[in-house]
This record gives structure tokens, C-alpha cells and sequence, in this order.
């Protein structure tokens, strides 16, 4: 017996109810978390950065040498996906997961040609308007991920355990410390102001490239907002001025606290608010 989720989903080539989308115990993305994965933001049934979330996509699939996805038909889908779930208006998410596909549990790669599973769900989004308004805290946790953050895979279980620990201590994210350096949030990036410049951890495999990220530091050139490239550490927390969690779900949200101690005197500060107006601008101008 079936339940009917009554959401129409897209699941290894075809478009079907989710209740439909089987996937099988030999799924490689359950036993191994052997996989990938993008969120896309829809805002009125227009795509925020679709392109460069492909891109992103796109060097994940070949660093994990994952063949046989066409990520050119992944747009036509998702959209199809908005239209017939009635998502066309408003905020929405798609998220999109390609895994290496089915086989019996074994380490090495499946034989070539075994097909990789495509899910894309769109579902509705309701944004954090309050914590966008107001801010809210975050935890440092020590980050125990791989070498390889820079890749969206599935295999999210320390970013899952520093989120869990986020929420428990009534925060909006964990931020992660390697060894002393700050890098990013469980399911965000994370953006610090220092004497008015807007300091982004520089990119590295330690690191995911967020697409959000580089679309407010690009907002912050137009707006003459000095930007620098610049590891941030655990040791300037008391003394930042600013600072802000970015992502395709959180868009620009102001961090007030961490650990408990006010960031400056705890309320969202002005680059922070202008920022966000700028992106703001930017999603109405799409
Ligand atoms: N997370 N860093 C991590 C570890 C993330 O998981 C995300 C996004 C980001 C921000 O990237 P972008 O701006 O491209 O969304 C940074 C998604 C939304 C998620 O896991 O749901």
C-alpha cells in the first residue's frame, strides 16, 4: 500500500508521485552516502543562480567521477516540477540529488554503466523573515568533517550532529573551527565584518564555494563595501563587528551572539542591513 504524498517529484527519469520514488536498499546513496547534492531558491518561479549551481553541480560529478547525469535537462525538470506542483508563485526550493546508483554494497565503484539515481524534489519554502529581522546566535563547533568540504555530498553526518547541537543550544547554526580558523556554518557560509570590511574565509577544500556567498560579495563590491579574502579566527570573535550567515535557505541572516556573548552590542549591524537590502534589490530585479 502506497501513501499518497500528492507532490509530484522527478526519480530516476521519470516525473511521478513521491509516494512513487523507490528507492532501493542497494541505493548507494543510503549504504555509503555516495552522492550529491544542490538546493536552488525560486523566487516566483525565478531560478537564484540556477547556472552557477550547475556549475557547482558539475565539478562535484567529475571530482566524484560520477558519469551518466545530463545536468543540461535538470532545469526543463525542476521548472516542470514548479509549475505542476503549484509552486510557480512564491518561494520555493528545489533540491536536486545524484548518486552513484544501485549495486550490491561493495566499496569499489558500481560496473561501468550502472546508471546514477536522480531524485529532484521542488518543494515550498517559507523563509526566516524574524531571524532575518532580528539575528540570532550561533555555536562554534569543532569541525571533524573530510578534506573535502568544498564538494556538496551527501554524506552529511558532522554537519548533522554541529546542527543538532546548534538547535539544542537554541542557536540558528553551528559555525565550524578548524583548528582555530573559522570556515563555515553546518549549512551555511559564514561572512565577518572587521573595521567596515567584510572578511570571507578564502576558499579552499576545507570550505564549500557557496553560491549565495559569491553573490553577496560581489553585491558588496558594487556597494563599495571593502571585501577581503581573509581567514577570520576563533580568537577575534569578541572583537568583530559584524557578522552573517549566508545561504541559499538563510539568504543574509545577522549573527547577534556566539557561545553566549554578544557579537559588538548585539544587534544587526549596518553592513549586514545593507547587504541585505542589496540582495534584496537584487532577487526583485531577477
Ligand atoms: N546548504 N556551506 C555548507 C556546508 C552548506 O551546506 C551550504 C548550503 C552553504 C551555502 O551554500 P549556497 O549559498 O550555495 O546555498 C555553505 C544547503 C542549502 C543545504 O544543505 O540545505
Amino acid at each position: 500500500m502506497f501513501l499518497t504524498f500528492g507532490m509530484l517529484v522527478y526519480f530516476c527519469g521519470r516525473f511521478v508521485d513521491k509516494s512513487q520514488a523507490l528507492f532501493s536498499p542497494d541505493e548507494r546513496g543510503l549504504v555509503f552516502g555516495d552522492g550529491i547534492y544542490e538546493v536552488v531558491r525560486a523566487y516566483n518561479g525565478r531560478w537564484l543562480r540556477w547556472d552557477e549551481h550547475m556549475r557547482r553541480l558539475g565539478g562535484g560529478l567529475e571530482q566524484l567521477r560520477i558519469t551518466g547525469a545530463d545536468i543540461s535537462s535538470f532545469r526543463e525538470i525542476a521548472s516542470r516540477l514548479l509549475r505542476e506542483n503549484s509552486l510557480e508563485q512564491g518561494e520555493a526550493t528545489v533540491y536536486l540529488q545524484i548518486t552513484r546508483g544501485v549495486a550490491p554494497r561493495a566499496h569499489q565503484f558500481p560496473p561501468a554503466g550502472t546508471p546514477p539515481t536522480i531524485y529532484l524534489e521542488a518543494k515550498s519554502f517559507a523563509p526566516t523573515t524574524a531571524a532575518q529581522r532580528d539575528g540570532g546566535a550561533v555555536v562554534v563547533v569543532p569541525d571533524q568533517r573530510w578534506a573535502r568540504c568544498d564538494l556538496k555530498t551527501t554524506n552529511l553526518l558532522p554537519n548533522i550532529l554541529a546542527f543538532q547541537t546548534a538547535r539544542e543550544a537554541g542557536a540558528l547554526e553551528a559555525l565550524f573551527s578548524r583548528d582555530g580558523v573559522l570556515m563555515e556554518g553546518s549549512r551555511s557560509s559564514m561572512l565577518f565584518v572587521k573595521n567596515g570590511t567584510v572578511f570571507a574565509p578564502p576558499l579552499n577544500n576545507y570550505i564549500l564555494g557557496g553560491i549565495t556567498r559569491e553573490l553577496v560579495l560581489e553585491l558588496a563590491a558594487a556597494e563599495k563595501i571593502p571585501v577581503a579574502l581573509q581567514p577570520t579566527f576563533q580568537s577575534e570573535l569578541l572583537r568583530l563587528e559584524e557578522m552573517m550567515i549566508i545561504g541559499t535557505t538563510t539568504e543574509i541572516t545577522p549573527v547577534i551572539s556566539v557561545d553566549g556573548r554578544p557579537v559588538a552590542d548585539g544587534k544587526p549591524g549596518p553592513v549586514t542591513r545593507r547587504l541585505q537590502t542589496a540582495l534584496r534589490k537584487f532577487i526583485e530585479s531577477m
